[in-house]
């Protein structure tokens, strides 16, 4: 019957699809994550540093024709692969600064949160008051490699500010959690006349701390597996890059307590996190990802962070925006 059957199935013409569907959105960019994912982690796009042909591509890496065919297609479609009319594979500008480890773009491993999603089914139960996921010393490992990539914005921002603090002769610097020590390796290339120690609760993160940071030879940072309340001295700066969200409110603000006993007078608390923002929902999202992994895992406000660190005793509370990368990756300082 032309035009369907009438009935109460039958939609009129203004039922259709709703127009700016935001799922199809929400759709749109999760598969477009999951596709970017799969690709850096079988080694896609390394693949496509020169042009090559499917077959090409089956050939020298074994891998599945119609499961390649079909993820070039969406990476092509999300305009980070091209094909040329002669069916040869490319990686397209934005392709190559984004995804190949070597650029100074790279957002790789930024995507290793995707490794959590699966266990977000679990939410409902963590409502129901189920302990949080938690992470293995093995799982630190990727987790500190995607704070990481802040370190090179984060340090510059960090020089950018109290120039006089820097350039102090017997600066003394404790990272705190200071993970694979990338932020330590910038400090010491940067300040060469500083002491710098990094500490580190996670046996595993420690060890590539120290790995990472023994090429440097004589004049390499100090690494220890310790908490901060271990910690002995007195230093002109206490970083602490990447915490709170994880450990949450209680346990930050003892952890500034502490923070404050080990500085000099005068000396400084850079806190960084990624605030929660008005006109970019990332901040939140990320911190629901922390609230699933740790029990009081939450991200925090601007007003938050300055109201716990001017809580804990420090003056001059000031706030420092990273202007790259992420939406709300700040800086906030306190003085002793
Ligand atoms: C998200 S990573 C950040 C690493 C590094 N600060 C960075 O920004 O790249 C968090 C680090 O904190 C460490 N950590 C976990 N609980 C901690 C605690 N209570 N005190 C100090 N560090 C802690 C973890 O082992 C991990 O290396």
């Amino acid at each position: 019957m032309p035009g369907g059957p009438p009935g109460p199935e039958r939609r009129d013409a203004g039922d259709g699809p709703l127009p700016n569907n935001p799922l199809g959105s929400y759709r749109r960019y999760v598969i477009e994550a999951w596709a970017v994912y799969g690709a850096i982690t079988a080694g896609v796009f390394d693949a496509l540093t020169q042009p090559a042909s499917l077959s090409t591509l089956c050939q020298d890496h074994g891998w599945n024709r119609s499961a390649l065919q079909a993820l070039l297609r969406a990476l092509t479609a999300c305009a980070h692969v091209s094909v040329s009319p002669d069916g040869s594979y490319s990686l397209t500008d934005r392709g190559r600064r984004l995804f190949l480890p070597s650029s100074d773009d790279y957002i790789g491993d930024a995507l290793s949160f995707l490794r959590t999603t699966p266990a977000y089914m679990r939410y409902p139960e963590i409502l129901r008051g189920s302990e949080a996921i938690g992470l293995s010393e093995a799982q630190w490992s990727y987790v500190t490699r995607g704070s990481a990539m802040y370190a090179t914005a984060g340090v510059r921002t960090l020089l950018a500010h109290f120039p006089e603090l820097w350039g102090h002769r017997d600066l003394a610097v404790l990272d705190v959690g200071c993970g694979q020590g990338v932020y330590l390796q910038e400090l010491s290339e940067a300040l060469p006349h500083a002491r710098l120690l990094g500490i580190d609760p996670t046996q595993a993160v420690v060890e590539e701390a120290k790995a990472r940071l023994g090429v440097l030879g004589a004049r390499a940072p100090e690494v220890r597996r310790a908490h901060l309340a271990d910690v002995e001295g007195a230093f002109d700066v206490v970083l602490i890059n990447q915490l709170f969200h994880m450990t949450g409110a209680k346990a930050a603000v003892a952890m500034l307590d502490q923070a404050r006993a080990k500085l000099k007078p005068g000396g400084f608390v850079f806190v960084q996190e990624i605030l929660v923002h008005d006109d970019n929902p990332l901040p939140a999202l990320f911190g629901l990802n922390m609230r699933l992994l740790f029990n009081e895992g939450c991200a925090l406000t601007r007003d938050e962070l300055i109201d716990m660190i001017a809580g804990a005793g420090f003056q001059d509370v000031e706030t420092h925006p990273i202007k790259e990368l992420t939406p709300g990756l700040t800086y906030v300082s306190g003085r002793v």
